[in-house]
């Protein structure tokens, strides 16, 4: 999604959009372009494409400032161009507007603005933002700001500048997808993401929905919906810039599968006591009774993060003997779900502010429900809006394709399943934790079969079809292991109960189509056997991921990935991990963009 750079200070501003913008390159974007105030002045400068493309363009200009705004645009309204690309300027030439989000009322402001005299160049909503505040704008862009906040409807954040005003200043405003202020020493960014000031502070505040800010060399002023004045809390992030980096790997994606293990570690780290059995956490907790008092559980998220919810379901009601509900947040809000009392509603996200899951973290919510966030972004609206947060300690996720944020939501509800029993009276048997105290190092382990993989992938990366199979808790690490591959990919995958094959997806078997088979522990493994012979009866091409020693797979499986024995349910997490290598080197031999697929966006903050 679009991504929104402002800074106002001492520094040259167009290097410190630029390496904003390059830390938010990974939410995915087809054009970008800065904007600086100098003299009374906005120049602009923008490009299609990549962001290389930008910074060769402002070798030829000499842009120079101390404010000013940056932004990497994710088409919806209008093809990628330079002509679409933001900034935008309002037909006047007096202000220059980012915008991420849809103003989903553009088209009727649209036709009131030209009939009243704008002029548009572009086919963007955002230029119908620009317009309309210009047309207010008497001199005082904030006040003129949040009149037409009163006329937008949608979902938005956006942030603008202006000559008008006749001061150094950005405003900005948010209606959904999230802004975040940068608390420096004199100095102060605006961003879409964390990941865009932690090379310059650590010291943040997250914009409320709705609050408009006005950010000068003095600091942000803010104010609510209704228009009065508000605080809201500098919160310190634990992240290290260094972290948001490559170090050394070729893509993030493949540094991130290599971080798992430290992860997972550090997401279970000072929340279970090994002595005495027990596991807690600082900032949550239920008391026995509220505990008890849980009868439903409805787990609510999208795509890798719903995957984790499959898991957790197995997880949950298995340990705590709950009933779990999984749903898309997509699907979710627009049902009308029994909820009421007594339901647990978690949301689990590792951004914390992809669109969907939000809504039906809120439509469960204004039903009666609980809420609790399964989070990896601190302070991100999830986190904000939920009575109770558990963070997963992955650090900053930036590859598209997420990885670490799913093993470390896998343990994180591995250790909610476990407090669950705990808190409604049951024992943890030592058994439950010391094969968690374990999963680092089995995760370690399976790094050691990368150029393994590595040469795996090169014999099947030519092929434009996959099918993957798993049953049981593994069925969603199947769903899992395919998505990893069709987004980085672009090869076709599809993810399949085990035992529903029969029921239609056999026809699709022949030898230019390979079977991943996931076939591990002990209730399910005869059966995915047998599901793997059918492969072969038909002339398919089998590869199985397994804890067995592979001779017992010989007659069965083209090629066998050895992966450590967990328990049943931890083996998920230990499973994925050379799926998602396969699917990164599959991906790397075809030369696709593996960090920022085509079409594909980090945070998904619009519906
Ligand atoms: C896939 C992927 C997406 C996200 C989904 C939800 O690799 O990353 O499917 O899992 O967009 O994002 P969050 O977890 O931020 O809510």
């Amino acid at each position: 999604m679009c991504g929104i750079v402002g800074y106002i200070g001492q520094r040259e501003v167009v290097p410190v959009l630029i390496s904003g913008l390059e830390s938010l390159a990974y939410r995915g974007y087809d054009s970008a372009g800065v904007v600086v105030v100098r003299d009374g002045e906005l120049e602009a400068v923008k490009a299609e494409g990549k962001l290389e493309r930008l910074v060769e363009t402002l070798k030829g200009e000499s842009l120079v400032g101390t404010y000013g705004l940056g932004h990497t645009r994710w088409a919806t309204h209008g093809e990628p161009s330079e002509r679409n690309a933001h900034p935008v300027m309002d037909s006047k030439g007096r202000l220059a507007l980012i915008h991420n989000g849809i103003i989903e009322n553009f088209l009727p402001l649209k036709k009131r603005l030209i009939d009243e005299g704008w002029e548009f160049t572009s086919d963007t909503d955002t230029e119908v933002v620009a317009n309309l505040i210009s047309s207010h704008l008497k001199g005082d862009l904030r006040a003129a700001t949040q009149q037409a906040m009163a006329e937008l409807e949608g979902m938005y954040a956006f942030a603008a500048v202006s000559t008008v005003s006749g001061q150094a200043e950005i405003v900005a405003a948010r209606k959904g997808p999230p802004l975040v202020i940068g608390l420096g020493d004199d100095e102060f960014f605006l961003a879409s993401d964390p990941a865009a000031v932690l090379a310059y502070t650590k010291r943040v505040l997250f914009l409320e929905n709705m609050d408009l800010c006005r950010l000068t060399d003095a600091g942000p002023e803010i104010w609510d919906e209704n228009g009065e004045p508000v605080e809201r809390p500098a919160v310190r992030l634990t992240w290290d810039p260094i972290q948001a980096e490559k170090g050394g790997f070729k893509h993030f994606m493949l540094k991130e599968i290599h971080e798992q293990s430290q992860a997972i570690q550090d997401t279970f780290a000072g929340r279970v006591d090994f002595e005495l059995n027990t596991v807690g956490f600082d900032d949550f907790a239920l008391t026995p009774e509220e505990a008890t008092q849980i009868q439903r559980v409805q787990i609510l998220a999208c795509g890798t993060s719903w995957h984790s919810g499959l898991v957790g379901k197995f997880m949950i009601e298995e340990l705590a003997r709950i009933p779990v509900e999984v749903d898309y947040g997509s699907e979710y809000r627009y049902r009308d779900p029994v909820v009421g009392e007594g339901v647990l509603a978690i949301g689990i996200s590792q951004s914390g502010e992809t669109a969907d899951t939000l809504s039906a973290m809120e439509a469960a919510s204004d039903r009666g429900a609980k809420l609790l966030a399964i989070c990896n972004v601190p302070g991100s609206q999830a986190t904000r809006v939920s009575d109770g947060v558990i963070y997963t300690h992955a650090g900053p996720e930036i590859g598209v394709a997420s990885t670490k944020a799913f093993t470390t939501q896998l343990t994180a509800l591995y250790l909610f399943a476990l407090y669950l029993r705990q808190q409604r009276g049951m024992a943890i048997e030592s058994e439950l934790l010391s094969v968690l105290a374990g999963l680092p190092h089995a995760v370690a382990e399976i790094m050691e079969s990368e150029a393994e993989l590595e040469e795996m992938a090169r014999r099947y990366s030519r092929l434009e079809d996959f099918l993957y199979l798993g049953r049981g808790i593994n069925y969603p690490i199947a769903l899992e292991g395919a998505l990893k591959l069709k987004e980085i990919s672009y090869s076709h995958a599809e993810g399949y109960p085990a035992g529903e094959m029969k029921h239609g997806p056999i026809a699709l078997i022949d030898e230019d189509f390979p079977v991943v088979a996931i076939a591990t522990g002990s209730r399910v493994f005869d059966k995915v056997c047998s599901n793997m012979q059918e492969v072969k009866a038909r002339d398919g091409v089998v590869i199985a991921v397994t804890d067995r020693p592979a001779e017992e797979l010989a007659e069965i499986a083209d090629e066998v990935i050895q992966v450590p024995r967990s328990s049943d349910l931890l083996q998920p997490v230990v499973n994925v991990i050379p799926l998602q290598l396969f699917a990164y080197f599959v991906a790397v031999r075809r030369g696709a963009d593996v960090d920022q697929p085509r079409n594909l966006a980090k945070s998904v903050t619009v519906e």
